[in-house]
């Protein structure tokens, strides 16, 4: 049996359900009856997932009898605005009448931000439904309630916390997803197995190769893994606030750094992330809390994820420069998670400047 659900709980609401497995989207329907007993689902998407899913997701609607309509937007982060956001709640306001918005974000973890933030905005909070498309999305960006958009000034600047009312996982429609955005996805999943989950790290490492060519079942099983453990963090530390949901930054500082610097054109997100791990653990490893040869590990399931591990056109000191630009450096001083293990992770704002540049040096590619 392919299909499971894991459960997000939160002290004092309901929670939600996120159902993952092949077909999914066939539950549309319900999910947003459960929602409400005259709804409008207007599904917001993008233009690449558009010609692949939209037409399924709103026949399916359709023929359970909710009116449904449709914003499609530019595809990619940099549409990732408020100008994409300004459109999308307009279409809301233009569109709702009797029945109750219920918005159904069809896509990867940019359309989820955005469909979230609009719902999450308009009229103080419209119910969103996430399907998640890509694999980051399925095992990260739907699920805990992180909604936004970037600012020319950075990413996430601007943003709220709205829960989805369900997150709906269809696996199927990752076969059509472009190998790179895949391997994006990877760095996410294993990232799980090194901050919380020992097991899993052994699991990815017996069976990276089948996960890499996309076996079903082993999907379904990895990504219900990876929902477990974000459900775990977040529904003890829904709003960030405690320490807690930070450690999910495991490789980030590092990785938002080297996106930056390289214009955001070397490194896709989840490249910077699986080299920004293998740099987290290195330093883990050299103040000494982990063993080199635990952070050999990590880098070697890095690299059987076919994702890099060195660093290409980076000036060392100016990646540290704009590590502290990051906006999880508090007081001048850089909050990094660091390993205390394989499978637990820590929040440490007190590494040398020196060992974090001596780390980044030891990763430049050499020639
Ligand atoms: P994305 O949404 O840009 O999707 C990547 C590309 O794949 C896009 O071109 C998209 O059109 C295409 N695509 C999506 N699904 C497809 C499919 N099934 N088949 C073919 N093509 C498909 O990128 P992403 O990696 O999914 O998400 C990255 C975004 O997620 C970033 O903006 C990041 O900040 C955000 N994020 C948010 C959270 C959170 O907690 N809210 C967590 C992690 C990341
Ligand atoms: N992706 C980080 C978080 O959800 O907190």
């Amino acid at each position: 049996m392919i299909e499971k659900t894991v459960k997000v709980k939160f002290s004092g609401s309901d929670g939600y359900s996120i159902e993952i497995g092949p077909g999914m989207l066939n539950r549309i329907a319900d999910r947003v009856c459960d929602v409400s007993k005259k709804p409008l689902a207007f599904i917001v998407t993008d233009k690449k997932v558009a010609p692949l899913y939209l037409n399924n997701v709103v026949k399916t609607l359709e023929a359970a009898g909710i009116k449904t309509e449709t914003e499609i937007i530019a595809a990619g982060e940099k549409h990732k605005n408020l100008n994409t956001y300004l459109k999308v709640v307009s279409r809301f306001a233009q569109t709702s009448g009797a029945a109750d918005t219920v918005v159904v974000a069809l896509g990867g973890g940019v359309v989820g931000d955005i469909a979230g933030f609009a719902a999450a905005t308009y009229r103080r909070g419209t119910p969103v439904i996430q399907c998640p498309t890509t694999l980051l999305a399925c095992v990260d960006s739907s699920v805990g309630g992180k909604t936004g958009v970037d600012l020319p000034f950075g990413k996430n600047l601007v943003g709220a916390f709205h829960q989805p009312r369900a997150v709906l996982v269809d696996t199927d429609t990752l076969s059509t997803l472009p190998p790179r955005e895949f391997r994006t996805g990877t760095a996410e999943v294993i990232k799980y197995g090194f901050i919380m989950d020992e097991p899993f790290v052994k699991f990815m490492e017996k069976n990276m190769e089948k996960f890499n060519s996309g076996d079903e079942a082993l999907l379904s099983r990895a990504i219900e893994c990876c929902c477990r453990l974000k459900a775990k963090v977040v529904g003890k530390d829904e709003r960030d606030t405690k320490d807690i949901r930070a450690i999910l930054n495991f490789g980030h500082t590092f990785a938002h750094a080297l996106e930056a610097v390289c214009g955001y054109k070397d490194y896709n997100h989840g490249e910077a992330v699986a080299v920004g791990m293998a740099c987290a653990s290195d330093l883990s490893a050299r103040i000494g809390m982990i063993s080199q040869e635990d952070a050999a590990r990590v880098e070697r399931l890095i690299s059987a994820a076919e994702l890099p591990v060195t660093i290409n056109n980076a000036q060392p000191r100016h990646l540290l420069d704009c590590m502290f630009r990051d906006k999880k450096c508090r007081g001048g001083k850089l909050r990094l998670v660091l390993l205390e293990s394989i499978g637990r992770a820590v929040v440490a704002d007190n590494v040398d400047e020196k060992d974090i540049l001596s780390v980044i040096r030891s990763r430049i590619a050499r020639p």
